[in-house]
């Protein structure tokens, strides 16, 4: 049998391996909300403008929402031969009520139909994702307040630097994950306007109205060349950007969760909650979260580079190539949605250790500069000298196992002579945090505030 959509020059049906590779049901009846949201808006407006009878739009209006309510309760059989899911529910349509169900696809294609489906499904998506990433900003206030004092080395090259707060530390993928909805709403206000009406490729010889459509659907007007707006996925491609990007700072956070989880750190604590055991090491508590969300990056990325692929070398307008920007996307949204709710679990699950960190704050010579800024302070030196003299110090100290604090006057005084007992009220871990005074500096004062209007912000439900 050929197929009852578009049939009418066909004598017989596709080879099942056609029919296989051409099918995209398995995947797009996801779209179902969307395919039929635009369906209606679209029927009303062929009744407002007269193209259809009132009665005929009233009949497909409520087939379609008869087809939705089918689809929610789990009663809809959809079905390959009928490809994807615009034609599942436009046949279901024509079963319910009979030949007016004809007259939805006048003045359509669906090309447009899935254009317009797909970009409002990556709307509510980018929605959905907006709404995380706030929560996951939150989890991250929330503890960046509780822990604004608590002191943990910084690294550079993964080599203690300088003392920083674990608040601090925190707020840092705050920023982040600010500039993330950032780009997802970028996306999203570039995404909205409304290919529907631009039918296959050239647009329509009905006297339709694209402005009432796309106003219907929440859109801020009409896109403006039909070709352009049947062959664009670059509101995909933009949106698999953020998410790549997104999944990148969830990876590095999930990374130093790793890090932070080991032995050998001992920074946090993670609880049964977001750890697994191993099946032969009893003592083992496994990050899989972190790692998994640190896997699932690859992928996501993975996402964005396939359709970017797939893209650049079609010509206009639509090509079947296009099928293939449904999978990828889901993929990554539904990934990146999973990635950002485990980081969110993990962050009001860790348990810093305060002891800890604050012990690993102190080795490594990590208050060097605070010495060296003393120098200069106190003591009038150029920076560049006392560089080299607290290099001299560090280097002392090395030789004799000490840290810096632990140093006698005398023995600090054998390299600067100028130096007195004063230096000793800057050596400490505190103290240099404390210090960082500048604005963006891990001074917990600083913290506690810049953690505060975090909080402030996002619980007013403000942007970003
Ligand atoms: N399932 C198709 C897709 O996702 C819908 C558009 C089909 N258009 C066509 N001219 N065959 O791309």
């Amino acid at each position: 049998m050929s197929n009852q959509m578009w049939g009418g020059r066909f004598a017989s049906g596709p080879d099942a391996i056609m029919e296989e590779i051409n099918a995209s049901i398995g995947f797009d009846y996801r779209l179902w909300g969307q395919d039929i949201a635009g369906s209606k808006a679209h029927v009303a407006m062929l009744a407002q403008t007269g193209i259809v009878l009132p009665a005929d739009a009233e009949a497909i209006t409520q087939g379609l929402d008869e087809v939705a309510r089918e689809i929610e309760s789990g009663k809809f059989a959809f079905s390959r031969a009928l490809e994807d899911i615009h034609m599942n529910i436009e046949s279901r349509l024509a079963e319910l009520i009979g030949p007016a169900a004809g007259r939805l696809h006048t003045a359509r294609s669906r090309n447009d139909q899935v254009a317009l489906d797909f970009k409002l499904w990556v709307r509510d998506t980018i929605d959905e994702i907006d709404g995380q990433l706030a929560d996951l900003q939150k989890a991250l206030a929330e503890k960046a307040e509780k822990f604004a004092d608590a002191v943990m080395p910084g690294f550079t090259h993964l080599q203690s630097a300088q003392p920083v707060t674990f608040g601090h530390h925190l707020l840092a993928y705050v920023e982040m994950f600010s500039r993330d909805r950032g780009r997802f709403h970028d996306a999203r206000v570039r995404l909205n306007e409304c290919p529907l009406g631009a039918a296959a490729l050239a647009g329509t010889s009905f006297p339709i109205d694209r402005a009432a459509t796309a106003k219907a659907l929440g859109f801020d007007r009409p896109t403006a060349n039909s070709l352009d707006s049947v062959s664009d996925r670059d509101f995909v491609l933009e949106t698999l950007a953020a998410a790549a990007i997104a999944a990148t700072h969830l990876s590095r956070f999930a990374e130093e969760v790793v890090l932070w989880t080991t032995s050998q750190f001992g920074f946090v604590a993670l609880s049964d909650k977001f750890t697994t055991g191993s099946s032969i090491m009893p003592q083992k508590r496994n990050p899989d979260a972190a790692e998994l969300v640190r896997g699932k990056s690859g992928r996501i990325i993975g996402d964005l580079a396939g359709l970017l692929v797939v893209m650049k070398g079609l010509p206009l307008a639509y090509s079947k190539d296009m099928q293939e920007d449904k999978e990828g996307c889901f993929d990554s949204l539904s990934s990146l949605s999973l990635c950002i709710a485990a980081m969110a679990g993990m962050v009001r699950d860790m348990a810093p250790r305060v002891e800890r960190m604050k012990a690993a704050a102190g080795s490594g010579y990590s208050t060097a500069t605070d010495l060296a800024d003393w120098l200069v302070r106190a003591l009038g030196l150029p920076f560049r000298q006392a560089h080299h003299v607290t290099g001299r110090i560090v280097a002392l100290a090395a030789e004799a196992g000490l840290e810096l604090e632990q140093l006698t006057l005398a023995q600090m005084q054998s390299v600067e002579a100028a130096i007195n007992q004063d230096v000793f009220d800057i050596l400490g871990v505190e103290k240099s945090v404390r210090s960082r005074t500048s604005y963006g500096g891990t001074a917990p004062d600083n913290v506690r505030l810049q953690a505060q209007t975090w909080a402030q912000r996002l619980s007013g439900g403000k942007p970003r």
